[in-house]
């Protein structure tokens, strides 16, 4: 699937946008929903660091855009919505869904729209100027049966090495790896230097996504993209080879990684207890955040140009108590202005194609040069390449592989989810 595909946002569509009616609008009601609620929850996985920082700058376009709402803060802590997502399943298995959740853009979003548990929003996309503002891959990631389903806060890059730049230069360390040998080189160079664990890592999810950035790297990226839509073999010999190369980083990492979330691992980097960390993009807000300074960045070593894309989106859930205030925080989200707040603060580029590049951060600066002209490559552990079951097969059998380092059985079980999951 193409995301990146521009679509034109004409000068009249924007003055149509502007001019819909929705937040900040009189709704006849003295500024409450029909039922006079004015609480919106808002349900995330955002609760600390940059994280809640990005959070936080769409809360308060929130208050200005819609003054007539209160933001109310369901954020439930936890990577990639580890608790989450649990919490998430079983308030919508009870019938009682927050009044909008984050839902990651492709297979992951199928899910809820499958299991009828989200609200069509093409209404609201012709009203507020949406259709045009996104790339039309992206919202083709939204839409099933020609319904679009969410509104995109950002992308999110997955597949980036983050570095203590105080660690590499003390290791003569001086220009990123290209390739898995030379990367693999660097970690020997570090251990020789006396950091034992050069490559911070943590638990289940965060090791699918360091496994997705040596797939990419053995298959490339369209041998990649066919592992989810049923093209490439998970049985192939270069699949076998990706797994030799991921268990011979493991033997570089952290062994207390099962228990360790994102941030733990980051706290390695940060110590100087380690000197390399692959994670997604929300680590550039979070060590800023955290005020760390002393990092650098590259794409993960032979992945080239692919783009390892992700996007979080939200949604209005069937039944949700204050379905007026959901469409007040839909619409300032998609908004220009909206759509800024959060991103200059969490690490993600604007979903929205009119942005304006230099209104972020170096990293965000270079990330959308690097959007432009790279090759989109989606991620299983954050819902672009998969559903929630796949997630959780591959999830599993990573976890039994970190402890058993089992080459053999762990390819059985990726082969075994595709089989299960692929298509579905
Ligand atoms: C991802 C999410 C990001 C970031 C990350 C770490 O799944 O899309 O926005 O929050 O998890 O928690």
């Amino acid at each position: 699937m193409r995301v990146k595909t521009r679509a034109l946002v004409t000068a009249a569509g924007l003055a149509l946008a502007l001019m819909a009616s929705g937040c900040g609008a009189d709704d006849g009601d003295g500024g409450t929903s029909g039922s006079g609620n004015k609480k919106v929850e808002v349900f995330t996985w955002w609760a600390d660091g940059g994280e809640k920082a990005g959070l936080d700058g769409l809360v308060a376009q929130f208050k200005t855009d819609c003054s007539q709402y209160e933001f109310v803060n369901g954020a439930v802590a936890g990577g990639a919505g580890s608790n989450a997502k649990q919490v998430l399943a079983s308030r919508l298995q009870q019938s009682d869904p927050p009044d909008t959740f984050q839902a990651h853009a492709g297979a992951e979003l199928t899910d809820y729209i499958k299991a009828g548990q989200i609200e069509d929003l093409s209404a609201q996309y012709k009203e507020w100027g949406l259709s045009s503002a996104f790339p039309k891959g992206l919202v083709d990631s939204l839409t099933v049966g020609g319904k679009i389903y969410s509104v995109p806060a950002n992308i999110h890059r997955a597949n980036v090495l983050w570095a203590n730049k105080t660690v590499l230069a003390n290791a003569g360390i001086t220009a990123p790896a290209k390739t898995m040998p030379e990367f693999f080189t660097q970690l020997d160079t570090l251990k020789a230097k006396g950091i034992a664990t050069p490559l911070a890592l943590g638990k289940d999810w965060t090791q699918q996504m360091l496994f997705e950035a040596v797939l990419i790297s053995r298959l490339g990226p369209d041998k990649f993209n066919g592992l989810w839509s049923g093209k490439t073999d998970w049985a192939g010999a270069d699949v076998t080879d990706a797994i030799n190369d991921y268990k011979k980083l493991l033997t570089y990492s952290n062994k207390d990684r099962d228990t360790f979330d994102w941030t733990d691992a980051e706290k390695l980097l940060m110590e100087g207890k380690a000197a390399f960390q692959l994670m997604g993009d929300w680590e550039a807000a979070d060590l800023d955040a955290k005020n760390f300074k002393d990092y650098s960045y590259s794409v993960f070593p032979g992945n080239g140009d692919a783009y390892q894309w992700l996007a979080d989106s939200f949604v209005l859930p069937k039944g949700a108590k204050n379905p007026e205030g959901t469409k007040c925080w839909l619409k300032t989200l998609g908004s220009a202005a909206g759509q800024k707040a959060f991103n200059v603060k969490k690490g993600s580029i604007p979903a929205r194609t009119d942005s304006v590049a230099t209104d972020y951060p170096a990293y965000q600066q270079a990330a959308i040069a690097d959007w432009a002209k790279g090759t989109p490559v989606p991620s299983c552990p954050h819902g672009s390449a998969c559903s929630q079951g796949w997630q959780g097969a591959v999830g599993s059998a990573q976890g039994k592989f970190s402890s058993d380092g089992d080459v053999a059985s762990l390819q059985k079980a990726l082969v075994a989810a595709a089989k299960q999951f692929a298509g579905k």
